[in-house]
């Protein structure tokens, strides 16, 4: 067989089965005797086969064997590892595609060194669907796994409208699975966006289905994105029981798993500002203390209604406010991979980056061709903002972005995300910030020093004297 495939939840069935349509023999195996049952009848008269053991599956392999994992992260890993080691041989190849702390899958090819087998940790996006019809894929880690890799990856990846295929080469040790990580960061600021636009939306008076329809006549336009397309779809599904719209009767507690988490601590780690997916993070947090919400929400008063402006340039505004802010979110999460790219020496390839987020995952939008093209154009970008088109964009869109923010604080509407996006972008057009008073007052009760404009050295002043 060409490829083994352990872990047959959805994600892992789906892959295989996209492994085999693109002419790959597929052995597949899960501890759960019922899943290697359900892939041997799915799979039956294709080239795969559910193998009854690791050794069986390892047995069954070409060599240098290759070997995708599609465990949930942490120490369902280590576990396979532990068991899947032993039986490999030096130039064999293990691929991780679970959504793994990029920590670890570098400590993990760090304890591989020695055995000389390769590994590679590889984000895999698109959800079940993208599994098995074409996701995007992010491969990290041993360089010399790669050209092993290369032709299986990229046939089953999805394609951009270029005819480029949606995977290539992250770099080593970890840069593959930080990679993902900042996709679903950015994949958290868009929904949380997102979302804001739908709560201004209702404030302003508009019903599920209109809201539905809003969305999709954005998609249409540069808003045009995958979390757009849904999120029409969403606002104009009926509930079967009830008639309401389904999203009204959902319960506004929202989940997690942690790639946004970790995404916004190694942004505190690395010093990099990248409020608004932290923001969108924290408003998970926050939607989840229900309970709490609910007891504050009768104590504490909200502001008197404001008339609004007329309708529809309202919601023109809250377009253009949405792409400013999407704009911002954007750069912070390639400022992320420039900042950890440095730390680590990774050698990111930032326009592929973009070009590989084309299409088959999440956050695919139109705006990534433009990214990709910044990117292409001026390897060393320092931020997307400062590119010549998206300096542009913000030109066009700020003022926007200026409005709903500023008519959301006036109706107590919350919106994190693009009240973070707008002072982020604020603060980093600024020449000059009020930091100066800051280190003023570290000075002043912690003798900390300060630097001066008008000459080199580090000062302390003895404040009130
Ligand atoms: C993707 C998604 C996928 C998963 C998220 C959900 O790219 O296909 O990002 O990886 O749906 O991890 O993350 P949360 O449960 O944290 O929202």
């Amino acid at each position: 067989m060409d490829i083994g495939l352990v872990g047959l939840g959805v994600m892992g069935e789906n892959l295989a089965l996209n492994l085999e349509r693109n002419g790959f023999s597929v052995a597949g195996f899960d501890l759960d005797a019922r899943k290697r049952d359900n892939f041997a009848q799915r799979t039956q008269g294709l080239r795969a086969q559910a193998s009854s053991s690791l050794a069986d599956l390892v047995a069954s392999l070409s060599v240098p064997r290759r070997v995708w994992m599609m465990v949930p992260a942490g120490v369902a890993v280590d576990q396979v590892l532990a068991q899947l080691t032993p039986l490999l041989s030096p130039g064999d190849v293990l691929i991780d595609g679970g959504n793994t702390l990029y920590t670890d899958t570098q400590r993990r090819i760090d304890a591989l060194r020695a055995s000389g087998i390769l590994y590679v940790g590889s984000g895999v996006s698109g959800g079940e669907e993208g599994a098995l019809r074409g996701p995007a894929l992010m491969p990290g880690g041993s360089p010399e796994a790669w050209p092993l890799v290369k032709p299986l990856l990229q046939a089953i990846a999805a394609q951009a409208e270029d005819g480029q295929p949606c995977c290539e080469w992250m770099g080593p040790g970890g840069a593959g699975h930080f990679v993902k990580m900042v996709h679903n960061a950015i994949e958290y600021a868009d929904m949380q966006m997102i979302c804001e636009a739908y709560a201004f939306m209702q404030k302003l008076g508009l019903s599920a289905t209109e809201m539905g329809e809003m969305f999709a006549s954005w998609n249409e336009g540069e808003l045009g994105s995958y979390l757009i397309n849904i999120t029409a779809q969403i606002l104009q599904h009926t509930d079967p029981e009830t008639g309401a719209p389904l999203v009204d009767m959902i319960l506004d507690t929202a989940e997690q798993k942690g790639t946004g988490k970790w995404a916004s601590q190694v942004a505190l780690d690395l010093g990099v500002p990248a409020p608004t997916i932290a923001e969108a993070v924290f408003a998970r947090t926050l939607s989840a203390i229900k309970t709490e919400r609910v007891a504050a929400a009768r104590v504490l008063n909200v502001p008197p209604t404001t008339p609004w402006p007329e309708r529809n340039a309202v919601l023109n505004q809250l377009r253009g406010a949405l792409m400013a802010a999407k704009v911002c979110a954007y750069a912070q999460g390639f400022a992320l991979l420039r900042a950890a790219d440095r730390e680590h020496q990774w050698q990111l390839p930032m326009a592929q980056v973009a070009k590989v987020w084309r299409a088959g995952c999440i956050i695919r939008a139109h705006l990534l061709e433009d990214i990709r093209r910044a990117f292409q154009t001026q390897a060393d970008l320092p931020n997307l903002l400062v590119d010549p088109y998206f300096a542009r964009v913000m030109a066009d869109s700020q003022q926007d972005l200026r409005e709903v923010v500023a008519a959301a604080a006036l109706r107590g509407v919350p919106m994190p995300a693009f009240m973070s996006a707008l002072s982020y972008f604020d603060a980093y057009r600024s020449e000059r910030l009020p930091a100066n008073l800051l280190q003023a007052q570290r000075d002043y009760f912690g003798a900390h020093t300060y630097q001066r404009t008008d000459r080199a050295g580090k000062f302390h002043t003895r404040w009130g004297h």
